[in-house]
This record gives C-alpha cells, sequence and structure tokens, in this order.
C-alpha cells in the first residue's frame, strides 16, 4: 500500500551546490551480464580505481545488498524486479549525495533496467550501462560460486543463463567481453568514457 499524506521536503543545498563544495559530480554505473560475468570483479577494481584517483566511490553489489536491505527478498521475476526497483532508488540516492555509485546486480530483465534508467534521467542524474558479456559456456567454466553447477543439477531453481532469461542490453553506454578483455583494460575502457563525458 503507497502512503498518503506525504509531502517532499527539499534541503537548503542544491544538487549543483552540493557537487562544487564537494568538487564531484554523482553518477550510477549499472553493471547488468550473467552470474560469473564479472561484474563484481569489474566493479571493486572500478571502486579502488576511482578512489585512487581521489573520486569517491561506492560499491552496491548484489550479494552483498541481499545480506541486509534485500534480505527478504528471493529470485522470484517478481521479486528480482522489486530487488533492482529499490537498488535503482538507493544507487539514485548515493548518485544524488555526489557519489559515484557503482552497481554489480545481474539484473536480468531489459524492462527493470530500463525502469533505474528512466528513474535516473528524470531526476538529471546520469546513469552509464555497463554490459559484462560472456557466453554463457565461459560464465559456467569460470563458475567461481558453484552456482553454475547447482543449477545444472536442479538445486537452484530460476536460475539466469540456465534456467531464466538473460536479456541483454541493446545499446549499453559500455560494452565489455570479459572473456577478451583483462580487468585493467575493462577499467581503463571505463574510466575513458567517465573522462570523455566529463562524468569524473
Ligand atoms: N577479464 C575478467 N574480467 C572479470 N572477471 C574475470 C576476468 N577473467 C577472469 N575473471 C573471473 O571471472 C569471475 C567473475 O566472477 P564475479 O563474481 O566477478 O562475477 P559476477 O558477474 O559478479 O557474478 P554474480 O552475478 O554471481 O555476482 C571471477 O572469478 C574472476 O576472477
Ligand atoms: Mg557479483
Amino acid at each position: 500500500m503507497s502512503a498518503t499524506n506525504i509531502t517532499w521536503h527539499d534541503g537548503h543545498v542544491s544538487r549543483d551546490e552540493r557537487a562544487q563544495l564537494l568538487k564531484q559530480k554523482g553518477l550510477t554505473i549499472w553493471f547488468t551480464g550473467l552470474s560469473a560475468s564479472g561484474k563484481s570483479t569489474v566493479a571493486s577494481a572500478l571502486e579502488q580505481y576511482l578512489l585512487h584517483q581521489g573520486v569517491n566511490a561506492y560499491r552496491l553489489d548484489g550479494d552483498n545488498i541481499r545480506f541486509g536491505l534485500n534480505k527478504n527478498l528471493g529470485f522470484s521475476p517478481e521479486d528480482r524486479t522489486e530487488n533492482i526497483r529499490r537498488i535503482a532508488e538507493v544507487s539514485k540516492l548515493f548518485a544524488d549525495a555526489s557519489t559515484v555509485a557503482i552497481t554489480s546486480f545481474i539484473s536480468p530483465y531489459r524492462s527493470d533496467r530500463d525502469s533505474a534508467r528512466q528513474l535516473h534521467a528524470d531526476a538529471g542524474i546520469p546513469f552509464v550501462e555497463v554490459f559484462a558479456d560472456v557466453p554463457v559456456s565461459v560464465a559456467e567454466e569460470r563458475d567461481p560460486k558453484g552456482l553454475y553447477k547447482k543449477a545444472r543439477a536442479g538445486e537452484i531453481k530460476e536460475f539466469t543463463g540456465i534456467s531464466a532469461p538473460y536479456e541483454a542490453p541493446e545499446s549499453p553506454e559500455i560494452h565489455i567481453r570479459t572473456d577478451q578483455t583483462p580487468i585493467a583494460e575493462a577499467v581503463a575502457q571505463i574510466a575513458k568514457y567517465l573522462t570523455e563525458n566529463k562524468l569524473i
């Protein structure tokens, strides 16, 4: 049920003023891709790179968020949508606070990612979609958490790429074939995009 009788309360500092004061603009960098495609790996390396550049960055990572904020959600289509809706809202808040929010969630449904993008667009906050792209066969070979093995054995239902769909982005800002791109190069590719587009 939605709340009624609520009124938005503006603060005294606008987003632009905050960015000027903190000498940094916020944005959201949204990783999407199969499990084991390298979202968390590249996102962590990117976060480290940005922080060492003096750019405040903070990662919102699928599994970590499911330990806390989204611990009441599973992997049904409805729960996946709600998972992404909340992450979109939280990343928007971080970005609004002049931080580079880096999200790494499978986010398999195009419509959910588009909603996240729209939420940012409506707020005038940049949104950069990064497609961590690998063939399922490569992800399955990597299988760092043993999840594909369990999915093949039928122990995990609705596993993306095996028994649940993954809808690849049609026009992501950044497309990385992580089976052909070393981690450092992936970070450099993203950093180049951010610099060229004056986002950092
Ligand atoms: N060039 C590369 N880029 C990213 N990851 C790589 C690369 N080469 C090998 N890997 C390995 O691939 C695996 C990617 O796992 P990672 O946990 O980052 O995936 P993920 O997309 O976050 O998966 P999940 O959705 O399950 O969280 C890691 O074991 C990583 O070391
Ligand atoms: Mg991950």
